[in-house]
């Protein structure tokens, strides 16, 4: 099995995907890491045996011992660091959200189809086994129509969590809960239901002093005219996630778990003795993989190395852009927002 060689830049949440790759150590090395954050670094580099190390991404981009660069900083510098990466001739991985408007995404997904590259949005949570399972259902045709499912977000980010400065910080972040947080229930609501076609959201700041916001309410209409609601907040007393679908013949609930509630166990409450046998028998050949982000870096090398389809591509993002972009708007103007949003939308090169 080919290794690919990894470098990785921003050591916050980059920590983790240094653990994950050293989940798979056939599939990868990583090879060098990048923060100017000196102490940062040197904990990470230590504790995952990272050799090469560097406080600029341009050294970064300069060692050609790298295949693929994984892109684990602030969200403001995605954009010009993917595009860098692609221009140097590497594969991509990058953190959500990969960019901060329908225009920068379209400008990139043009940069990867010109570069003979990949480039892999992060959305981890898509691989957890309850989700995979319902998707699983979904595409067999088991559940039925669906009518109504809910999304609730609701965490605790106090003084602590704003410290860093880049957080709360509306220029920097691009946006506060519905883009940092919430941004994994609703990919997990859209790719299990389809197209978004209306938008009606209302935000506020009420939790902490930032230009960001830390409570959102929306609902959603799907292209079948089936519908969702959003509840989102950073002043929860706990940290608690909870994803709940509505199908004509199977309900389903996730767990409970803030960051894994894709992962099981889930809920499963069939609507009659039919559906029930119906949905046990779709799921005899379903095969739990790997979650989290060892499962998505695990898809990835297959993809790489087979030719086969990326876990999550560009496209995914947009659609995830194309939500966040019409949730932003219709909070501004406070009117509803249809989708799809068009390049002469007022919002397409930005919310903020
Ligand atoms: N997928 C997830 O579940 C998940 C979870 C947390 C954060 N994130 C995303 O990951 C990204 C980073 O978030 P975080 O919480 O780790 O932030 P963070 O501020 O804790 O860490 C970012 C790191 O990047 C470093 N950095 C800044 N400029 C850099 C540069 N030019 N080159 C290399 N490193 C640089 C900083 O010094 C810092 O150590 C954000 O986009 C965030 O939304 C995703």
């Amino acid at each position: 099995m080919s290794r690919l060689r990894v470098a990785i830049a921003g050591a916050g949440i980059g920590r983790q995907h240094a653990a994950a790759f050293a989940k798979l150590p056939e599939r990868f090395d990583v090879v060098a890491l990048c923060d100017p954050d000196v102490e940062r670094r040197r904990a990470v580099a230590a504790e995952f045996s990272i050799r090469g190390t560097t406080s600029s991404f341009e050294d970064l981009l300069a060692n050609d011992a790298v295949d693929v660069v994984d892109i684990c900083t602030p969200q403001s510098l995605h954009f010009g660091q993917a595009m860098a990466a692609l221009a140097a001739g590497r594969h991509v991985i990058c953190e959500k959200p990969v960019v901060g408007s329908l225009a920068d995404c379209d400008a990139l997904m043009a940069a990867e189809r010109a570069s003979q590259r990949r480039v892999m949005p992060v959305f981890q949570y898509r691989f957890g086994v309850g989700l995979q399972k319902l998707l699983h259902l979904v595409e067999r045709g088991v559940t039925g129509k669906h009518f109504l499912s809910t999304a609730e977000t609701t965490w605790r980010r106090g003084p602590a969590y704003f410290a860093t400065a880049w957080r709360g910080n509306l220029a920097q972040a691009m946006g506060g809960c519905l883009l940092t947080q919430a941004i994994h229930a609703h990919d997990a609501l859209t790719i299990t239901l389809g197209d978004v076609r209306k938008v009606y959201a209302a935000t506020a700041t009420r939790v902490n002093p930032v230009q960001t916001e830390d409570c959102a309410a929306a609902t959603l209409t799907f292209a079948d005219g089936s519908l969702a609601t959003l509840a989102v907040t950073l002043g929860s007393a706990d940290d608690t996630s909870r994803l709940r679908f509505h199908f004509e013949q199977l309900t389903a609930q996730s767990s409970l778990a803030p960051y894994t509630m894709t992962a099981e166990p889930w809920t499963w409450i069939p609507a009659n003795d039919a559906a029930a046998s119906r949905i046990a028998d779709a799921l005899a050949d379903f095969r739990p993989r790997a979650e989290g982000f060892a499962g998505q870096f695990e898809r990835f090398h297959d993809a790489l190395t087979n030719g086969g389809a990326m876990p999550v591509t560009l496209a995914d993002a947009r659609t995830s852009l194309e939500l966040l972009t019409a949730l932003y708007h219709s909070a501004a103007t406070g009117s509803a927002v249809e989708l799809p949003i068009a390049a002469m939308h007022p919002a397409y090169r930005g919310w903020s």
